[in-house]
């Protein structure tokens, strides 16, 4: 089914020019629960921008809101206050069928489950996207055989989830995400399901993404060898950010 067109989404104003190298920025987001009589802060006013092209993790121990923020820089869930730029549009405010439209154009996720159906080919698994976005059967083909090719699953195409490694079933996930060139790749704990080496396989993947294609990655983990691997590490506990360290 066709979305609306883009200009129906921009709602609000718009960053300036200046601004366009920055993807993401959310400015005093919270995010409380009210559980009977305790207020839930899963966030509490966080701020934080990401740069296109930056390589970054968030990391965090176990309940420090690291899901909750992932869940709102990809328009999955709204905050309860603050304010929040999505790649130059003024976002929190859209309704959930825009940000459903905003999501779909604009985030590639990666979930440590990898997320894909079962019964269905790699190159079907990354063409997923592309069915609600209008692009034609063709085109779908070949950027999805492209897709795989960049995560080098090019000669898997035709495998199901069951007949591919775990790696393998992450790769294909990986390929879908990048199928609609998304302005950023938002990854769940994308190496929390799988061995140590491979996982390492998984990060190198990464990492070659983001220094030959120049892909914005942001990775949600609660392992610091992960966190290592990338430039920035954005520490959160108790729902606020502790430190914003560069490598
Ligand atoms: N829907 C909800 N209702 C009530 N409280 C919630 C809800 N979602 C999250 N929380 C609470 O918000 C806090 C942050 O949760 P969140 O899932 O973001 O943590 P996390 O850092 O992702 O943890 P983990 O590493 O275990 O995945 C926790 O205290 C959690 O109990
Ligand atoms: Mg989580």
């Amino acid at each position: 089914m066709p979305f609306p067109p883009t200009a129906v989404v921009l709602l609000g104003a718009s960053m300036s020019t200046q601004d366009s190298d920055i993807v993401i920025r959310i400015e005093n987001v919270s995010k409380h629960y009210q559980m009977g009589d305790t207020l839930v802060k899963a966030l509490d006013d966080v701020s934080v921008q990401i740069q296109r092209g930056e390589l970054l993790s968030i990391m965090g121990p176990s309940g420090s809101g690291k899901s909750t923020l992932m869940a709102i820089l990809g328009c999955l869930d709204g905050p309860t206050n603050g304010s929040y730029w999505l790649d130059g549009d003024y976002v929190h405010l859209l309704k959930d069928d825009r940000l459903a439209d905003i999501r779909g154009r604009k985030i590639g996720f990666v979930f440590q489950q990898f997320n894909l159906l079962p019964r269905t080919s790699a190159l079907d698994n990354a063409m997923l996207p592309l069915y609600y976005n209008g692009v034609s059967g063709k085109q779908r083909r070949d950027r999805a055989m492209q897709a795989l090719e960049l995560v080098g699953l090019s000669d898997r195409w035709h495998h199901r989830p069951n007949e591919l490694s775990g790696g393998q079933q992450q790769r294909v996930a990986i390929a879908r995400s990048l199928v609609n060139n998304p302005a950023i790749l938002l990854a769940d704990e994308p190496t929390g399901a799988l061995d140590s080496r491979t996982g390492k396989e998984i990060m190198e993947l990464f990492k070659r993404l983001h220094d030959e294609r120049g892909i914005t990655v942001c990775i949600v983990t609660h392992d610091s060898g992960v966190a290592r691997q990338t430039n920035r590490i954005v520490h959160i506990r108790d729902g606020k950010i502790d430190k914003d360290e560069r490598l």
